[in-house]
């Protein structure tokens, strides 16, 4: 008798979305997204018991039609043997990338009330001085990990700068959204770090509840203020949903675009002629930035449930199952993009999913498009002849949020300009 898998036409088992926990697909999935695009663009994976989808058609109605009402509540989780896991799933349950219309809708608009254009705007000045002192602390060695030197703490100073913390706390907002993220990215987990995430959510969750204290002691500029103020159709966040969805802003916002720089960095260095294209044409800043987005996907995939019965590609899916989204794949279809496979650092017509698409599209993403523009610039505008200084790449081992360990570089330094 056939099984549920082969009823659902089970493709070779080499296209589970299990083969990206193997290092050498990790480190260039791309391959391997094609070949799921061609041969089973809408897969049921037995393996992961998830629906798998990479055509960017089906990526967008994922995204635009599916729940992303995905955590089980504290209730839920004690159903499931796994009462230990209530505090992670409380605040969940409460962040806005987890909900749907209508909660999702009023937090999104509250916390959308607080971050807003100007907000991102203001801090221009701030971003680039901190790209700049990162830079200069490194300029002399002639050589740096640009990972640990400036793509993680680049995005860790300007969350704190966001949210009106101290600067000087950027390295525990870097280690809890590294220990956040892990476990967001991931698909497989293991059970030794759950204590480390637990004591993670602890331990944000205390520093930010003190964080509002001292805001109500003494009022400060910042994302946590006027979360705090924020008020919409009468409507206020509470304080829980305040701690909640700062931990969500500060995690979505670090991981990700650490993983833009290292990973962009490290095509353009792969790509000289194209890094020289960007410094001889320094204006086609924005449309890299994209490009890059698309071509090196810093959040690969994401996950979804269906609402209703619902086909896809010819595949049914069923109601409550399961779905993961890749982006990455997505914005890699031939069919969507001309020469997919090209890096065209002026490709005009780049609407990548590299954000995500419809209600959940990036809360951050103007922050994010800012921080890349100067962070790229910065780099390019100090360092010459960019080269790497290792012969060896390591990943990190989490194949949503997927990104180096770290990028060892050589350079020469040149002078800031005035
Ligand atoms: C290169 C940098 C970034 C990338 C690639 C990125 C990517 C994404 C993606 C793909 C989603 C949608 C996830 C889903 O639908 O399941 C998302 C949502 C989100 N991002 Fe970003 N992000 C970046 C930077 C930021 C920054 C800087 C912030 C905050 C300062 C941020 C905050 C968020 C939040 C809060 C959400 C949830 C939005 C919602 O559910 O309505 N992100 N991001």
């Amino acid at each position: 008798m056939a099984t549920q898998a082969e009823k659902r036409g089970l493709p070779d088992p080499s296209l589970s979305l299990f083969q990206l926990l193997d290092p050498a697909v990790h480190a260039d999935p791309y391959p391997f997204y094609r070949r799921l695009r061609e041969q089973a663009p809408v897969m049921w994976d037995p393996f992961m018991h998830t629906w798998v989808v990479t055509r960017y058609e089906d990526v967008m109605t994922v995204l635009h039609r599916f729940s992303a009402d995905r955590t089980p509540d504290p209730k839920k989780m004690e159903a499931l043997g796994l009462p230990s896991l209530g505090p992670v799933a409380d605040v969940m349950a409460r962040q806005m990338l987890f909900l749907d219309a209508p909660a999702h809708t009023r937090l999104r608009k509250l916390c959308s009330s607080a971050f807003t254009p100007r907000r991102v705007e203001a801090m221009e000045d701030q971003i680039r001085e901190i790209a700049g002192g990162l830079i200069d602390a490194c300029a002399g060695r002639g050589a740096m990990d640009l990972v640990a030197d400036f793509a993680e703490p680049f995005p860790a100073i300007v969350t704190a700068g966001l949210l009106g913390v101290p600067l000087d706390d950027h390295r525990r907002l870097k280690a809890w959204s590294a220990t956040f993220a892990e476990m967001l990215g991931n698909f497989q987990h293991n059970p030794d770090r759950i204590h480390d995430v637990l004591r993670c959510v602890a331990d944000m969750t205390g520093y930010f509840r003190e964080a509002i204290r001292e805001q109500e002691r003494r009022p400060r500029e910042g994302l946590i203020r006027s979360l705090m103020d924020a008020e919409v159709d009468g409507s206020r966040l509470s304080e829980d949903e305040v701690i909640a969805n700062t931990i969500v802003t500060m995690v979505g916002g670090q991981e990700t675009t650490t993983n833009l720089i290292g990973n962009g960095m490290l095509t353009l260095i792969r790509m000289p002629e194209k890094m020289r294209q960007l410094r001889e044409r320094p204006e086609i800043i924005a449309t890299a930035v994209e490009e890059l987005l698309r071509f090196e996907t810093p959040s690969q995939h994401t996950a979804r449930i269906a609402p209703e019965d619902t086909v896809i590609g010819g595949k049914l899916i069923r109601k409550g199952e399961a779905v993961m989204a890749v982006m990455a794949a997505g914005n890699r279809d031939p069919e969507r993009f001309a020469d997919p496979d090209d890096l065209d650092l002026t490709r005009a017509d780049n609407r990548h999913l590299a954000f995500g698409w419809a209600a959940h599209f990036c809360f951050g993403a103007a922050l994010a498009r800012m921080e890349a523009r100067i962070a790229y610039s910065a780099l390019l505008g100090r360092l010459e002849d960019i080269r790497l200084a290792g012969d060896r790449l390591e990943w990190r081992t989490n194949s949503g949020l997927r990104g180096l360990k770290s990028l060892p570089i050589a350079f020469r330094a040149v002078e800031a300009a005035a």
